[in-house]
């Protein structure tokens, strides 16, 4: 085993099988994680990036089983920020040091095309990076978005199955879904997508073709986190993901696509009081912490459990500063664009 991991620590390659070996294997676990932590070094650096993430509507059109703003959820009180609002958010991330600030939504209509570019084009004037994630549009949407300033666009595949893909999106397609991350890198985004863990019926092959997935589009960011029930969705008696499992698919992310930037993601913190940290030891290069008022804060919970419901922006900056130096790791001063 160790030497399949030494192999792709030299290579950046592994077959689905040596994939589906280790993700299978549990003597390893910690060898796979300093792997992918000197890889992580090498090739990306100690500086962490810090994302502001600012979720600006829980308002959603689509239906995914295991989300918990999902259209017929009707236990969630819905909130839409006004585009003033939007930009004071971001004005207030760009004060507190962050180069980025990443527009994150339900999948919905309520701001139109132009409004959305507006938005962009006035938070460009921050001399900040703009990532969004709001889901599936069409080419000249996405195209426009684009030519207002948006430099990158996250959008999950969730799972490479047809199968459990269908199970989950009974509304969607994962055809659909893969033409969207085509267009987006033909537009010249940076491009992330991801994967969740321990989602019902899903295998460790399934895993194995997402993380040959992610390399073949060659993803410039990938977001993967353990799958967490909700009890307001239909998937509220699954058992849902682990946080070592999680970790370990990050890890052989990081060294099947060296150069990319990962994520520690806020859901490994919510099934592990120290997953952050730990995830920045074991691949991970980027962190997203939330920049939102307090009072919406509680009103976007995909998951249960999520961290920071009562902190402001302010101090959520300020602690994830310390953690991460307290690890030996420092903060980022540049926008963070993947370099190969
Ligand atoms: N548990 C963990 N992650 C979830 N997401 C949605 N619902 C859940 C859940 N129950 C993730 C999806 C989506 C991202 C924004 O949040 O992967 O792409
Ligand atoms: Fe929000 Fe620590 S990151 S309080």
């Amino acid at each position: 085993m160790k030497n399949l991991i030494n192999k792709a620590v030299k290579t950046n390659r592994l077959s689905h099988s040596e994939i589906v070996e280790i993700l299978k294997d549990e003597t390893c676990n910690e060898y796979l994680f300093k792997a992918a932590d000197y890889v992580r070094k090498c090739r990306v650096g100690d500086a962490v990036h810090l994302r502001g993430l600012i979720e600006f509507t829980n308002v959603c059109g689509q239906n995914c089983l295991y989300c918990g703003i999902r259209r017929d959820n009707s236990l969630v009180e819905r909130y839409i920020m006004t585009p003033e609002e939007i930009f004071e958010t971001a004005k207030r991330a760009a004060g507190l040091g962050y180069k980025t600030v990443v527009l994150q939504s339900g999948e919905t209509q309520t701001y139109s095309i132009d409004t959305l570019c507006e938005i962009i084009k006035k938070i460009k004037t921050l001399d900040i990076a703009v990532t969004l994630s709001i889901g599936e549009k069409n080419e000249d949407e996405y195209r426009a978005l684009k030519d207002a300033g948006a430099d990158r666009y996250l959008l999950r595949i969730e799972t490479t199955s047809h199968k459990v893909y269908r199970e989950l999106h009974p509304e969607m397609s994962l055809m659909k879904r893969k033409a969207c991350l085509h267009f987006l890198k033909k537009l010249g985004y940076e491009v992330g997508t991801g994967d969740l863990i321990g989602l019902p019926h899903q295998k460790d092959e399934h895993i194995a073709d997402d993380l040959l997935f992610f390399q073949e589009i060659d993803a410039d960011m990938i977001g993967l986190g353990p799958f967490i029930p909700n009890s307001q969705t239909p998937l509220k008696d699954e058992i849902g993901g682990t946080f070592e499992k999680a970790l370990k698919v990050m890890a052989l992310a990081r060294l099947l696509l060296p150069s990319a930037n990962i994520p520690a993601t806020t859901a490994m913190e919510t099934l592990n009081p120290n997953g952050r940290l730990i995830a920045l030891q074991s691949g991970a290069n980027v962190v997203m912490p939330n920049v939102n008022d307090t009072t919406y804060r509680s009103k976007y919970q995909l998951y249960p459990g999520k961290i920071c419901l009562d902190d402001g922006a302010e101090k959520c900056r300020k602690c994830i500063e310390a953690k991460i130096l307290s690890i030996g790791r420092t903060i980022a001063t540049t926008k963070g664009f993947r370099t190969k």
